[in-house]
Order: C-alpha cells, then sequence, then structure tokens
C-alpha cells in the first residue's frame, strides 16, 4: 500500500485516549482521518486533547465510518461486546483491522473473526499489548537464550483492589457486565494466558476456580488456575480485583536457574546455577515505534506480519475458557489445540 495509511478509531475512550492516537501519531506513514464514538463528547474530548486530530470526521455509528471511504484501516477500542460485530463489519468493508483484547467471548466468534479478514484479504491484529511490553519480552527472551536451562514452572500474581470502571476508566460499568463480556478473566485474564504461552507454549489442561466476590457484579472478579503445558510444565496463576493492597510478581523457574520480575518494575533478578549471587539485569526502554500500532502499520503495508494476528487473540481466550470450563465442572478442563499454527 503506497501513501499514508488512513486510520479511524472506534470507540474514544481510555485505551484510545492512552493507547491507540498517541500510537498513530508517533508512526511515520499515517493519518487518523476519523473517529467513531457512540458520544460526541468523546470525540470533542479527544479532538481538543490532540490537535493533530482535528480535521478528523465523526461519526456516532460505526457502519457510517466503515461505508465513508475515508479510512483503511481501524482501531477496534470499544467494549469487549462490540469487538465481534464491529470486526466483522470492519472486514467486510475491505478495511483492516487492529482489536482490543479480548478479541471475542467464544470461540466460534473468534475464528469468524479470524476468516472474515482472511476472506477479506485484510490484516486482523489482536492488541495483545503484553506482546510489546519490554519487560515481559525481555523475560521471554532470557528464556529462550537458555538462561534458566529448560522452563519447568511458573509462577504469577496479578492482583489489585479494585474494578477498572472505578480507577482506569470511572463510569465504564460494562467492565463489570457479563451482558458487555466484562469481568477479570477476559480483562487481565487474557493477557496473563498470552504471557504464559510466549514463556511455556500452549497449555494441554487446566484446574480452574473462578470467584464473583463483590456483590454489586455479575463477572468474574478472583480467578485461580493450575496448569499443566504441553512442554511438561507447570503453572500457577492467580488474578484478583479484590486484593487488599495489591501484588504483583511473575516467576520462572528453570532446570538451571530462576527469574523474578515484579510487575512493571526494573530490574529482573536472575539467578543461575552455579552463581553464588543472583544478578539484576535491567530491561531496556521500549523503542517509541515499536508499538502495536508501528507493528499494524507494518503489517498493513505488506512489510512484516503482524506479531499478534487473530490466532494469538483466538490462543489466549481458549486458555481463559478452559479455567473457566473447569470452574464449572470441577475437574481439569482441556485446552483446545489449533494444528498448524506456530508455538506462539
Ligand atoms: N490492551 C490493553 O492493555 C488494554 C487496556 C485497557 C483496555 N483495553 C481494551 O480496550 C477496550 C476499550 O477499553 P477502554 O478502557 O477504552 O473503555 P472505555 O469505556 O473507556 O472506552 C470505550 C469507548 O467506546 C465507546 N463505545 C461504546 N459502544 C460503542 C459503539 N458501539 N460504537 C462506538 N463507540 C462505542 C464508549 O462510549 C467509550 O467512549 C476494551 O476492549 C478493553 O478490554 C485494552
Amino acid at each position: 500500500m503506497a501513501g499514508l495509511i488512513r486510520i479511524g478509531i472506534v470507540g474514544c475512550g481510555r485505551i484510545a485516549e492512552r493507547n491507540h492516537i498517541p500510537g498513530y501519531l508517533g508512526q511515520e506513514g499515517c493519518v487518523i482521518t476519523a473517529l467513531c464514538d457512540v458520544r460526541t463528547d468523546r470525540m470533542e474530548e479527544r479532538i481538543t486533547q490532540f490537535p493533530e486530530l482535528k480535521g478528523a470526521a465523526c461519526f456516532e455509528k460505526d457502519a457510517d465510518l466503515f461505508a465513508s471511504g475515508l479510512v483503511d484501516a481501524v482501531s477496534v477500542c470499544t467494549p469487549n461486546d462490540c469487538h465481534h460485530p464491529q470486526t466483522l463489519a470492519a472486514c467486510q468493508a475491505g478495511l483492516h483491522v487492529h482489536c482490543e483484547k479480548p478479541m471475542a467471548a467464544t470461540l466460534e466468534h473468534a475464528t469468524e473473526m479470524i476468516e472474515a479478514a482472511r476472506k477479506a484479504g485484510v490484516v486482523l491484529q489482536i492488541n495483545q499489548s503484553f506482546r510489546f511490553n519490554a519487560q515481559y519480552r525481555t523475560v521471554v527472551e532470557l528464556v529462550k537464550e537458555g538462561a534458566i536451562g529448560t522452563p519447568f514452572h511458573v509462577r504469577c500474581i496479578r492482583a489489585g483492589n479494585g474494578t477498572p470502571n472505578k480507577g482506569w476508566s470511572p463510569g465504564a460499568d460494562w467492565f463489570v457486565q457479563k451482558k458487555h463480556n466484562g469481568g477479570l478473566l477476559l480483562d487481565i485474564g487474557i493477557h496473563m494466558a498470552d504471557l504464559l504461552r510466549m514463556i511455556m507454549g500452549d497449555a494441554e489442561k487446566v484446574a480452574g476456580l473462578v470467584d464473583t466476590r463483590l456483590p454489586d457484579i455479575d463477572v468474574p472478579d478472583n480467578v485461580r488456575a493450575l496448569f499443566r503445558f504441553r512442554n511438561g510444565g507447570t503453572g500457577v496463576l492467580e488474578l484478583s480485583w479484590t486484593l487488599p493492597g495489591g501484588a504483583g510478581f511473575l516467576e520462572v523457574y528453570g532446570t538451571g536457574g530462576r527469574i523474578r520480575v515484579g510487575f512493571d518494575e526494573n530490574p529482573i533478578q536472575l539467578w543461575q546455577a552455579g552463581k553464588p549471587e543472583g544478578e539484576a539485569l535491567t530491561y531496556p526502554d521500549p523503542k517509541p515505534r515499536e508499538n502495536s500500532q508501528g507493528v499494524f502499520l507494518k503489517a498493513v503495508r505488506g512489510e512484516a506480519p503482524t506479531l499478534t494476528p487473530g490466532e494469538y487473540g483466538r490462543r489466549a481466550l481458549a486458555l481463559c475458557l478452559a479455567i473457566l470450563e473447569s470452574s464449572d465442572t470441577g475437574v481439569f478442563a482441556s485446552v483446545p489445540h489449533f494444528d498448524g499454527e506456530d508455538r506462539c
């Protein structure tokens, strides 16, 4: 594709403000030509905040944006239940799609999205944004380089004491509503599922305990899971929106050492067999253009495949759904395996 890639932002809430809009504005070769939100005040806020958006067309209906001829690609930044219908409609309009996580709430919907993009010949990238995080990437590289031998166990806790509709995006109550596919599992769980896959590969089976402790919501707010990975390794994951004080760390144990990181803390701690003391490794600052928007634009231009295709979003979803299934049935659930796709 020659010339500037014209981008439309569908849903102008918090993630559009914090990630997608600044992410595209920092890239060369693209321009945001259109915004869409059911709330006009949201679009006005973003235009005030980012002067570069001044000439952008504003649409209250997604279908009008998709049919406008003003965009080549869209970022879908709406509540979770909108991702499937909006991605299908955008693909049918011949637009490339950068869709927020979770791509869908069922594997059937995820598959329909992958097939719609394939049929239309457009890029479908899911914003499994941990793949672009310098800390997690460094951990994964250390593991892959063999810094701790063969990894056989991973422990991970990611917990806070609040729901996203109170802290991250005040008033966004869809985050805690089942009818909008909200809940901790599809919010943070989908990121952690992808991170575990980056480190250990696909899981074979999982035992899950999923609870709703807050009295006024109808979605999971606490998740515990125990994994058997296809590589023979094991894992434990704990997630919470109700943990006083919060907690967040990742530990990977291998036959030749151990890695420990506090989430968003620098450095990473590395212990290697045969060395007396642990080593503190500082991970590099992320390179500004190597974010999900940069990777998406490269894929749209045909320069490199996306790092986070629909297939990865579907695999992370499969793991989350298996946790839920096990919690419902009380026994281990098998994690569906998708043949013909590479390891991560
Ligand atoms: N990748 C990440 O790390 C990350 C982080 C936070 C949120 N997210 C994801 O981003 C998405 C949006 O989250 P958010 O925090 O920005 O939520 P938000 O509620 O702040 O913003 C959503 C926006 O979409 C608008 N909207 C609702 N229905 C719409 C429709 N049918 N058409 C157009 N606009 C519509 C709302 O008015 C709102 O402005 C969610 O799927 C969430 O899971 C991803």
